[in-house]
């Protein structure tokens, strides 16, 4: 069963009040969604928007699954060293699709293949922590990085290397290292292949953020037992309905067309993803990136100002009930909520039939968690209706690899589709890049000193307006 948008409290029939999108504004964008749709199609045969081609690519999956059932059997630990679109993907996975005490787990108990950490912030106290706990002895770190520049995993390499040195000495730590990046740029290709050091490629058309469904995503899944056939497969299914120009036919044009028209006609630019369900919780955290980075622009695809972009965030059912949802409810119209949840959960348990008696415990028995939580996402939906405010949901028939596959899929196209509707460049990210220079200047890196001397001719003014 494929998954289901259901965006009926999206619209005004259901809100009522004149709250919500009146369905002739969602007709009305399917011209203009054909042609977004045209242009899209025509980059991707162009070969602009590689992340389509990737789950078809099925001798880069051979590799991985080679490397990953060959030479990755070796070790006990997977460390992934990389940040944004280079760690959050993975994360969504393993947390989608691993035991959520994965790390924990004897070996048996994850039938012998690695433990799995990614290590994406550069924070002294955890990434000591995560040397001291580990054998790196045992351990494969793996270092993704597309541009092979990024200064924080850049300098996680530096360190895993020093201390490989230190602990296994001569060449050997050549073989606890494995490279994602560029096929042919970077440093890290240059080092791979200067050290005969093992890599991975990342095709030139595919960002950060778009390449879960590549090796920087397949290859730590993989290695993890996940079945990156049936992520495959669900991509595959959810390019296949969406190859449609029809708007109301393809989910990821709805789910685009809607929350454009939330943000741009409605006021609403910030859109809420909130599971109600543990494994998904990183899919909304991955979202984010993927949403924020693509749509937040200062220009048009013409060059024109604009300084558009709505606000993606995450939340957690039914956890953000007792912190996020009163504001929703009862806050400004400027926001949508989108649940995701599974209809059916691979676990459940049962509440124990204890203290009948008692009103406040009475009730809960005989029913389950996963009952509890279902009921739990259908009340918050209910009272945000009652109240008028826009919600959908994404609704996986279980979590599996074919669904996560299927979701991560669509989200992708929705997000380049929103870039047709908003008429910015989805792919590209010049407001990471500058932060990135300045990083680089004060850091003193060479050939960026005048991003160093912009920085310091501003810190110059800084005045004391400081308690
Ligand atoms: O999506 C993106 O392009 C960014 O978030 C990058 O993934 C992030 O900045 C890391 O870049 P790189 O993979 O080049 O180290």
């Amino acid at each position: 069963m494929p998954i289901k948008l259901d965006y009926n409290n999206m619209l005004r029939p259901r809100l009522g009040d004149g709250r919500g999108i009146d369905p002739e504004r969602l007709g009305a964008l399917a011209e203009r969604f054909r042609r977004i749709h045209a242009d899209v199609e025509s980059r991707r045969d162009g070969g602009d928007l590689g992340f389509y081609q990737l789950p078809y690519a099925s001798e880069v999956v051979d590799a991985i699954e080679q490397f990953a059932q060959g030479p990755g059997q070796a070790f006990s630990n997977l460390v992934v060293l990389g940040i944004g679109g280079s760690a959050l993907g993975t994360v969504a996975l393993r947390t989608a699709l691993l035991d959520p005490f994965w790390n924990e787990l004897d070996d048996e108990g994850r039938e012998f293949y690695p433990r799995l950490y990614v290590v994406d912030n550069p924070d002294p106290a955890t990434f000591a922590a995560l040397l001291r706990r580990i054998d790196v002895r045992k351990t494969l770190f793996n270092v993704v990085s597309k541009s092979g520049g990024t200064a924080e995993t850049m300098s996680q390499l530096l360190i895993v290397r020093q201390k490989l040195e230190e602990v296994i000495g001569g060449e050997g730590y050549r073989r606890h290292l494995l490279f994602t990046t560029d096929p042919s740029a970077g440093v890290l290709r240059r080092l791979a292949e200067e050290e005969d050091i093992a890599a991975l490629a990342v095709p030139p058309n595919v960002g950060g953020r778009f390449s879960v469904l590549s090796a920087v995503g397949l290859l730590p899944a993989a290695m993890a037992g996940i079945d990156i056939q049936q992520l495959l497969e669900g991509a595959r299914a959810m390019d296949a309905r969406c190859r449609t120009d029809e708007l109301l036919q393809n989910p990821a044009g709805v789910y685009a067309a809607l929350q454009y028209l939330a943000d741009t006609e409605l006021a609403a630019p910030i859109h809420v993803m909130m599971p109600y369900s543990d494994p998904l919780r990183d899919v909304a955290d991955w979202f984010r990136q993927l949403w924020a980075e693509s749509l937040g622009k200062q220009t048009s695809r013409s060059g024109e100002e604009i300084f558009v972009g709505p606000t993606p965030v995450k939340a957690l059912g039914a956890t953000d009930q007792h912190s996020q949802v009163q504001l929703y409810i009862e806050g400004p119209f400027d926001k949508t909520i989108t649940f995701l949840i599974e209809q059916e959960r691979a676990e459940d348990i049962s509440i124990p039939s204890l203290y009948p008696d008692v009103p406040e415990l009475g009730y809960l028995g005989g029913h389950t968690l996963a009952e509890l939580l279902r009921i739990e996402k259908e009340a918050t939906e209910a009272a945000l209706t009652q109240r008028g405010r826009m919600n959908m949901t994404i609704e996986l028939p279980r979590i599996d690899a074919h669904a996560v596959g299927e979701l991560l899929f669509m989200l992708q196209v929705a997000t380049v589709y929103a870039g047709g509707f908003y008429d910015v460049n989805p792919l590209d990210q010049p407001g990471v890049e500058l932060g990135k220079q300045l990083t680089y200047g004060i850091m003193g890196r060479s050939g960026f000193e005048s991003a160093r001397a912009e920085w310091e001719s501003r810190e110059a003014k800084r005045e004391e307006w400081q308690v």
